[in-house]
């Protein structure tokens, strides 16, 4: 089974609306000449691009994520935004759960599965981000910690390989330049894998997206993407600098 690799960016709080344009504008341009690379490209700007962005792409084979939604419809929820206007805009990805998110936004694994449930009721593609501290690795709370988070957030949803990307960023290898091994990181992504054959089917683990987020440059992308379990990337600093971003697009086959 090959699984189509999927590079996201994570552009997190950058640019301005008109940066955000340039950006998307100067990817879509670089792609366009790319040959025989069927690899997907979600770009992630802040909320005051995305209806540009979506524009933007149109005409050509980039998607644009979300790096956050609401898990209500609508209502007295200051300052948030839902599924439901994202998909209305064009937005075909959100990333749900990123640690940035849990850590100061103090969200919660039960509060991400009802954005997971959202997300799904219109028709958004989630890729859910999960990982652990250095401490918890240290500690050997890893498995324990990775269990709960897809637990507590995936099941009793209806998840299926296409409307689910799971992204595993180890938080301590977020924006710190420091990488998690080759190694180190297809344990986790075969841990996953596993899991998602456990708790749901092995026809969906096969088909289920796995990305690997957290300092990931060209220069590490190569190793990282050839493991057996690897299939993409969630690129936050590199994914601001074109040229690195599609470099890593190209060794995404
Ligand atoms: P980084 O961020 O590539 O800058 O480490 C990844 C992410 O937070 O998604």
């Amino acid at each position: 089974m090959t699984r189509t690799k999927v590079i996201a960016g994570n552009w997190k709080m950058n640019c301005s609306l008109e940066q955000s344009q340039a950006l998307v504008t100067e990817i879509r341009g670089m792609v366009r000449d790319e040959r025989n690379n069927d690899s997907e490209i979600v770009l992630c700007p802040t909320y005051l691009a995305l209806p540009s962005a979506c524009k933007l792409v149109q005409g050509s084979s980039l998607f644009i994520g979300a790096q956050n939604c609401h898990s209500e419809t609508n209502g007295a929820y200051t300052g948030e935004v839902s599924a439901e206007m994202l998909n209305h805009l064009g937005v075909s990805h959100v990333i749900i759960g990123h640690s940035e998110r849990r850590e100061y936004q103090n969200e919660t694994n039960a509060f991400l599965k009802e954005k997971v449930i959202s997300a799904i009721k219109n028709n958004l593609v989630s890729i859910f981000c999960l990982g652990e501290s250095l401490e918890q690795r240290e500690s050997g709370q890893l498995w324990d910690v990775l269990s709960r988070q897809l637990s507590e957030s995936l099941l009793d949803t209806s998840v299926t390989a296409k409307n689910l990307i799971i992204a595993y960023e180890p938080i301590w290898a977020i924006g710190t330049g420091v990488t998690a091994s080759a190694a180190q990181a297809q344990e986790v992504h075969s841990f996953i894998r596993n899991w998602v054959a456990q708790h749901f089917s092995v026809e969906m683990a096969e088909e289920t997206r796995i990305l690997y987020g957290g300092s990931m440059k060209p220069d590490n992308a190569e190793e990282l993407l050839s493991q057996i379990d690897i299939d993409g990337g969630l690129i936050g600093g590199a994914s601001l600098k074109p040229r690195d971003f599609v470099n890593i697009h190209k060794l995404a086959k």
